[in-house]
């Protein structure tokens, strides 16, 4: 099969079983041909635990918080192929397509593609809106809900945004989360943090709060979480039972392991790692701040770092002036993120050229609004 010219009209969308079937080098040249086509119309945005060669079809690589800012921004292009999971389209569409944005381009959209619609996030599926609603519920039989700002990281459906938008409550991303949280808690003595109790505590812990006020909500558990009473009126952060599997292989054994073996070492580590880990690291940030840090250090610098795997093998191709390590001896990949191939981006990007697009995330224009509250926030917040 060939590629379709750019200006082709089709009515039936492009088969995705065609392109499984060919090579790498072919689906290479067919992906770059509909870049050189579309030019500036089309954008393709890579987040950092991407296959490498995803990445190396991006216009733009980088954190969640980054990739969200620049969806934000670009007004000028008319399309979007996300290389990332299903919460970072949905939020590129939010973001992307709101009302301001949509009225500067006279009412045309711009389609948000997900090349593969099966690239979730594990951790974002951990908390859904009805268990949401639930818990909110049940706290307001304890506290007053007026204290509480719900929080949701960035890795979470679009409806839970949405919530936070309704609520007073705010998004935030790794890299922000701090900012977001001092905000937080300076509005309002309390923070429902969902869904990663990772980030949400190691953030909240910097911060001085202590164990005893972030008690834990199990939304499995039918009451409360499964707390007393006396727990959640003594809790500051309350934080949901949310995990990324992918840095839950990082162990506080191997991090006391690099650093007996070289005292030098720096541990450089992912804020979703579990506090153990994050205790005994010289520098903890998101995928952003951990290329960033990489990046500016002198020639010789011993790193070993805990995040996902793409990206660390990646950070070692760029700086073999550097010692970099993986802190696990274990695989820690993202596997919905790798479902982003080359034969899903053609085949994506093919479609879109064709005029037939496939895959593309569409939030619902009420929840869209209420999230847009709740992200908007956390871009002031960052700004
Ligand atoms: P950041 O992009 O904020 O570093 O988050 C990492 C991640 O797990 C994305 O899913
Ligand atoms: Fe989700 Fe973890 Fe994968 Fe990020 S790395 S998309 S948090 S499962």
């Amino acid at each position: 099969m060939s590629a379709p010219a750019a200006n082709a009209v089709n009515t039936q969308p492009l088969d995705l079983e065609a392109y499984e079937a060919l090579d790498l080098p072919t689906l290479g040249r067919r992906v770059q041909a509909v870049r050189d086509t579309m030019g500036s119309r089309l954008l393709i945005l890579g987040h950092h635990y991407q296959r490498n060669e995803a990445i190396a079809f991006s216009d733009l690589q980088g954190d969640s918080y980054k990739l969200s800012a620049s969806a934000a921004a670009d007004a000028s292009c008319e399309a979007i192929v996300f290389c990332g999971v299903h919460f970072m389209a949905e939020t590129a569409d939010i973001l992307a397509n709101r009302p301001e944005q949509l009225e500067r381009r006279a009412g045309r959209r711009i389609p948000v593609v997900l090349p593969d619609l099966a690239a979730g996030c594990p951790m974002a599926d951990m908390a859904d809106i009805d268990q949401v609603e639930e818990c909110w519920r049940q706290l307001g039989s304890v506290i007053d809900l007026d204290e509480v700002t719900p929080v949701t990281y960035i890795n979470s459906a679009a409806n839970l945004k949405a919530f936070c938008g309704r609520h007073g409550g705010i998004v935030c991303t790794s890299s922000n989360a701090r900012a977001v949280l001092d905000w937080a808690l300076a509005r309002r003595p309390r923070v429902l943090f969902f869904p990663d109790q990772h980030l949400g505590r190691n953030t909240a812990l910097a911060m001085g709060v202590p164990p005893e006020a972030m008690p834990l909500w199990d939304p499995d558990q039918p009451e409360l979480g499964g707390n007393t009473e006396e727990a959640i009126r003594g809790g500051r952060v309350l934080l949901w039972r949310g995990h990324c599997y992918v840095h839950q292989f990082f162990l506080p054994e191997h991090a006391a392991w690099f650093k007996q073996a070289d005292p030098d070492v720096k541990l450089i580590v992912h804020p979703e790692c579990m506090k153990e880990v994050v205790e005994q690291a010289n520098v903890v940030g998101s995928t952003g701040a951990i290329v960033q840090a990489i990046e500016s250090a002198p020639p010789g610098t011993r790193w070993a770092v805990g995040t996902e795997l793409h990206l660390v093998n990646r950070l070692k191709e760029a700086h073999p002036e550097q010692a970099i390590y993986f802190l696990s001896p274990t695989i820690a990949s993202c596997r919905t993120m790798s479902r982003i191939d080359l034969p899903h981006l053609c085949w994506a990007l093919e479609n879109l050229a064709a005029g037939t697009p496939v895959n593309v995330v569409r939030v619902p224009d009420a929840i869209a609004q209420d999230a847009l509250v709740a992200l908007q926030r956390m871009l002031e917040v960052s700004r």
